[in-house]
C-alpha cells in the first residue's frame, strides 16, 4: 500500500489526516510533518500516523514516503510541490496548485522529468457529484444549456490566508476556483478570458468579485463570491427545459435537485467519509495502474483555471509580492 505523508498541521492537513484514517486499506497512513514538531506528532497519534517531523525537509527525506499531500499556504505549494518533485514523492497538492499558470507548466514538467504523478486536490472534481452532474446533462434531461450562475461567501476576509499579499491572498485563488471548477465541468473551455470585477481590502487584494465568463453557443455563467459574508453557496445550471440545482454547499454538496418536464427529483449522494477521500482514491488508482494524471482532475483543467485566474488578477492589477 502507498505510504502517504501530510505535510503541514494546520487546518486542512487536520481534515485530510482523519479522512486517511476514516477509510483504512486506500494508502498507508505513515507520516505527518510541520515546523512544529509537537503539533506534527499531536496529529499523527489522533489519526494514527506511523512517523512525525518537526521540519518539512526531515518528510522528504525518508525514503519510505511514496506520496506527500500538501497543505501550506498559496504562496508555498510551488516551493513544497518542488521539494516533494526533487525528493522522488508522488505529490497531490491542495488548490491551487501553484499562485500562477506559469509555476503550475514548470512543475508539471518537472513530475514528467521525474516520472513522478502531480495531481491538484481541488476536491470538488473528485467528489461523486460532479460526475452525477455531468450524467445529468448530458442525457439532455434540463434540455440544452443555457448557462450557470453560482454564489459562494464565507466570512474568511480577516484570515492572514486570505487578508496578506504575502500568503498570496485575495478570495480569488481560495474561493472562486469552486465556481470556476463547477463552471468548467458543467459548460467546458471558456471563449477567451473571464471578466469581472472585483472589492479590494486595505492591502490592496480581491475580498469580494462579480465574475462572468461566455461559452459557445451563446452559453453563459455568472457568479458572485464574498469573502465579507456568508452567502447561500448554491450553484444552478440551467436548461432549456429546467435545471439542476447544486445544494449548498455547492464545491462539496452531497445533493442535487433536477427540476425538469418530468418533475422534480433529489438526487442524495451521501460522502463515504468527510469528502476528502475520493482525491485520495483517486491518486491511489492512477498510480495503480501506471498513471501520472487523475482522469477526474487533469492537467489541462489545473492549467485552464489557473489561467482565468491569471487573467481576472492581470485585470485587477493585482500582483503578490514574490511573483
Ligand atoms: N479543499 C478544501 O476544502 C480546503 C479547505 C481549506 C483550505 N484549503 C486549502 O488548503 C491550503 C491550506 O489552507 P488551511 O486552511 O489549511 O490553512 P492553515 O490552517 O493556515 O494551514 C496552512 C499551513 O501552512 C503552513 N505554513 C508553512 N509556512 C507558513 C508560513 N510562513 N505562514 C503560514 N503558514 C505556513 C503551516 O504549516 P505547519 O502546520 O507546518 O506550521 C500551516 O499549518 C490552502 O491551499 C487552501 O486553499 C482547502
Amino acid at each position: 500500500m502507498l505510504r502517504f505523508a501530510i505535510l503541514t498541521a494546520g487546518n486542512i492537513a487536520h481534515h485530510m489526516a482523519r479522512t486517511v484514517a476514516a477509510v483504512p486499506g486506500v494508502v498507508e497512513p505513515y507520516a505527518i510533518a510541520a515546523r512544529d514538531k509537537q503539533r506534527a506528532a499531536d496529529l499523527a497519534a489522533e489519526c494514527g500516523f506511523a512517523k512525525s517531523y518537526g521540519s518539512y525537509e526531515e518528510l522528504m527525506a525518508d525514503p519510505l514516503v511514496d506520496v506527500v499531500y500538501i497543505g501550506s499556504t498559496h504562496n508555498l505549494h510551488a516551493q513544497h510541490v518542488r521539494m516533494a518533485l526533487n525528493a522522488g514523492k508522488h505529490v497531490l497538492c491542495e488548490k491551487p496548485l501553484t499562485v500562477n499558470a506559469a509555476q503550475a507548466r514548470e512543475l508539471f514538467a518537472l513530475a514528467d522529468e521525474k516520472k513522478l504523478l502531480l495531481t491538484e486536490a481541488t476536491w470538488t472534481r473528485f467528489q461523486p457529484a460532479a460526475r452525477a452532474l455531468r450524467e445529468i446533462l448530458d442525457s439532455g434531461e434540463i434540455g440544452r444549456v443555457v448557462g450557470l450562475t453560482a454564489n459562494m461567501g464565507c466570512a474568511v476576509a480577516h484570515k492572514p490566508r486570505i487578508a496578506l499579499p504575502e500568503l498570496a491572498g485575495g478570495v480569488l485563488l481560495d474561493l472562486t476556483i469552486y465556481p470556476l471548477t463547477i463552471a468548467d465541468i458543467a459548460l467546458g473551455q471558456p471563449l477567451g478570458a473571464p471578466k469581472g470585477l472585483c472589492a479590494k481590502n486595505e492591502n490592496g487584494l480581491d475580498v469580494q468579485e462579480a465574475v462572468q465568463l461566455e461559452y459557445e453557443g451563446g452559453r453563459l455563467a455568472s457568479f458572485f463570491v464574498s469573502g465579507r459574508a456568508v452567502l447561500d453557496n448554491t450553484a444552478t445550471v440551467w436548461g432549456e427545459q429546467g435545471r439542476v440545482t447544486l445544494e449548498a454547499d455547492f464545491w462539496h454538496t452531497q445533493a442535487l435537485t433536477v427540476e425538469s418536464p418530468r418533475g422534480v427529483r433529489r438526487v442524495e449522494l451521501p460522502f463515504d467519509a468527510t469528502g476528502y477521500e475520493y482525491e485520495v482514491r483517486a491518486v491511489a488508482a492512477a498510480l495503480e495502474s501506471g498513471a501520472r494524471e487523475c482522469p477526474d482532475m487533469p492537467r489541462s483543467a489545473t492549467l485552464r483555471i489557473l489561467e482565468q485566474m491569471d487573467a481576472l488578477r492581470a485585470a485587477w492589477g493585482i500582483r503578490y509580492p514574490f511573483e
